[in-house]
């Protein structure tokens, strides 16, 4: 149980990788705040995925694209729990695109997502941490933010800013015993990935070294190592959990 008596927060936790994060949380004791946007259907499930685990926790909807809903969100949640300790930026979107073919929009709606709502959501919660003693912060990345990735300039901007992000967060908030790291996964057979046509993910897994897709549960317990004082000295890392693809 290594996160027993944390109030931990999960951006995206309603379905994919962030619902696995959520119950590998919950499983090691943490109460946790499953984040989502619109569907509410997938992130009920996620809660009672949580509580199957032998966890707790409640639902909480916000945009992230939005600082000011952010902010509402997370004031309700400090004031009915009275901190938080952990933070998992794990909401994101891909709208893949050649470059030359990509719309504004797109690549508006990816950065405002997955980099800006990383921003909305730290900055909500960190003043807290630094005021409660501390807290870790775990921003979900992605290989194509650390290597080319034809087709997803806006994805791969978006996931490279996060990780920059997270350096210099950890280098600014370690005096505050505030850690920082990112979580890099590669293909993983859950959430968006789990969407893309088959004969694609066939094309990609042979070049994955351990020869197969990641798991949810894989990412979700990278996430709690990163959480829990297991890694106590670990701060401003990527934790690449991907099979080996990044080689
Ligand atoms: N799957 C993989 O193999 C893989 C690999 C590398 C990195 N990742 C990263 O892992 C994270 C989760 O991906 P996934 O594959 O699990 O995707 P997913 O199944 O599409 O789930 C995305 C989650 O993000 C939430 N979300 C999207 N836009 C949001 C917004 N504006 N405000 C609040 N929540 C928002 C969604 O909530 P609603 O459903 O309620 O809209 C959903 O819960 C992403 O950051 C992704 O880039 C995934």
């Amino acid at each position: 149980m290594r996160l027993a008596g944390r109030t931990a927060l999960v951006t995206g936790g309603g379905r994919g990788l962030g619902r696995a994060i959520a119950v590998e949380c919950a499983r090691e004791g943490a109460w946790v705040a499953v984040g989502y946007r619109r569907r509410a259907e997938e992130a009920r499930a996620a809660l009672a995925a949580v509580r199957d685990a032998g966890g707790d926790g409640e639902l909480c909807a916000f945009d992230v694209r939005e600082a000011a809903e952010v902010e509402r969100a997370v004031a309700a949640l400090l004031a009915s729990r009275g901190r938080i300790d952990a933070v998992v930026n794990c909401a994101g979107v891909a709208r893949d695109n050649l470059f030359a073919r990509m719309t504004l929009e797109e690549w508006d709606d990816v950065m405002r997502t997955n980099l800006h709502g990383c921003v909305h959501v730290t900055r909500a919660v960190v003043r807290s941490m630094m005021a409660t003693g501390g807290g870790a912060v775990v921003n979900v990345a992605s290989v194509a933010g650390m290597r080319a990735s034809p087709g997803q300039a806006n994805y791969a901007a978006s996931k490279g800013a996060v990780l920059a992000l997270t350096a210099t967060l950890a280098a600014e908030l370690g005096p505050s015993r505030v850690r920082v790291n990112a979580l890099v996964p590669g293909l993983i057979a859950a959430g968006m990935v789990a969407r893309v046509d088959p004969r694609e993910i066939e094309r990609r897994r042979e070049r994955i070294p351990l020869g197969r897709l990641g798991e949810a549960s894989e990412v979700g317990r990278a996430a709690v190592f990163l959480l829990s004082d297991d890694a106590s000295y670990v701060t401003g890392q990527s934790l690449v959990v991907d099979g080996g693809l990044s080689l």
